[in-house]
């Protein structure tokens, strides 16, 4: 295994993150730590099934084994106890796809889909490019971090009638590991009014040492009926490139209705390297996953130091897991626009504009740490001077 603080270089490789830049009209020298994707190399018996794979040099139409289901099922229960049968599982290039699928499998033009904003932002494109109504149960800002406000959760519901709840669990860009409580919570009121939950678990093998993630299907067979869950390799494992993401619908009313829709598009079946990645990650990937989210909470706990020693100005939202942190940089005194402006050219750095996530999310900003340390201490200095450069002409 190599090291995570190796820095590797990922420019002229076609990476969003690292050749984005004149694409997206961003200062070339600008450092970029948005695009959830880790500047970590792959772990080798990953690397060593995809040899194998394209050594045979034929990649034509590819059907998951046996073997590729028991891996899923097996880490699930492993990592999440999660007992889960082959015949929930449903394969998909990606999870933005499978929320899509859902929403227009799900819910008719017009019908009301919940989020919880601030919230990845493909959520809301899913509800209003598909023609539904979009419905928010702001997260509340409490004590650093963030907690749900159940009553408005459930007045809304009521009050819009709303058929389908997308779930961020844990959520993205807050970095909270919902608690079983929070999660039932929602889940009775969504069983109360007949709503049915989008369960995104992309981020759940994300958390930090000593946190437990719980799947919501796991906590109550009465949730079958009422919850897709959509997971991925992608995040956990640094293969977003591959697209092969699994959806779980314990329900076969709810599968039927689903993959009636994903085959009509085209969009259930994966491609072959992705489904011998995916294999390979979840057979040998226990120790691996456990050694980047140690040194990713380390990365955290650098950040978090660093900011509260340095940059008082700016707040770091707690959080239980995820290699995002979401900073609260109000107290700059910041339009959304100034604030974008002040990290690509004071700060030099390219971060993801909290505005982008929701109303909610004005003034904050969210930090990719999934890197070697040497550029997290890098991008913190730059942002010392330039807040401190700032603060100085005033
Ligand atoms: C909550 C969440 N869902 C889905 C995705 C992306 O899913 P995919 O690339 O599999 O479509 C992301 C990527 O950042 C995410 O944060």
């Amino acid at each position: 295994m190599k090291s995570f603080a190796e820095v590797i270089n990922r420019r002229h490789t076609g990476s969003t993150k690292w050749d984005g830049h004149a694409l997206m009209g961003v200062p070339p020298e600008a450092i970029p730590l948005w695009v959830a994707d880790m500047d970590f190399p792959v772990m080798p018996e990953v690397t060593a099934a995809i040899n194998r794979r394209t050594a045979h040099e034929i990649y034509g139409y590819s059907l998951p084994a046996d073997s590729y289901f028991e891996s899923i099922q097996g880490w699930m229960l492993r990592r999440h106890h999660w007992a889960t049968e082959k015949e929930w599982i449903l394969t998909v290039p990606g999870v933005v796809p499978a929320i899509n699928i859902a929403v227009n499998a799900f819910t008719n033009p017009g019908d009301a889909v919940l989020i919880q904003p601030p919230v990845y932002p493909p959520f809301a494109n899913s509800v209003l490019g598909n023609g539904r109504k979009l419905i928010k149960n702001s997260l509340i800002p409490e004590g650093g971090g963030y907690v749900i406000d159940l009553q408005d959760f459930e007045t809304r519901i009521k009050a819009n009638a709303v058929k389908l709840f997308i779930l961020c669990s844990p959520h993205n860009p807050v970095g909270r590991v919902w608690t079983p409580e929070e999660l039932k919570g929602m889940a009775d009121i969504c069983r109360k009014y007949d709503v049915l939950i989008v369960d995104d678990e992309i981020h759940h093998d994300l958390v930090f040492p000593g946190v437990r993630h719980y799947p919501l299907p796991a906590l109550d067979a009465a949730y079958w009926e009422h919850t897709i869950v959509c997971t991925a390799p992608s995040k956990s494992f640094n293969i977003a490139g591959l697209q092969t993401s699994n959806v779980f619908i314990a329900d076969a009313r709810l599968r039927e209705q689903y993959f009636i829709l994903a085959r009509c598009w085209g969009v259930s079946k994966v491609n072959a390297i992705g489904l011998v990645a995916c294999e390979a990650a979840y057979t040998y990937g226990d120790e691996w996953m456990d050694a980047v989210m140690a040194y990713v909470a380390a990365n955290a706990d650098y950040v978090r130091e660093f900011i509260a020693e340095n940059i008082p100005a700016i707040k770091v939202t707690k959080s239980q897991g995820l290699f995002l942190l979401w900073l609260d940089c109000n107290a700059l005194g910041l339009s959304p626009r100034e604030l974008e402006s002040f990290f690509l050219k004071k700060a030099s750095l390219w971060l993801n504009q909290g505005y982008t996530f929701g109303d909610e999310g004005s003034g904050y900003v969210r930090l990719n740490i999934a890197c070697p340390r040497s550029l997290l201490v890098k991008a913190m200095e730059q942002l010392k001077a330039a807040v401190d450069g700032s603060l100085r002409k005033d």
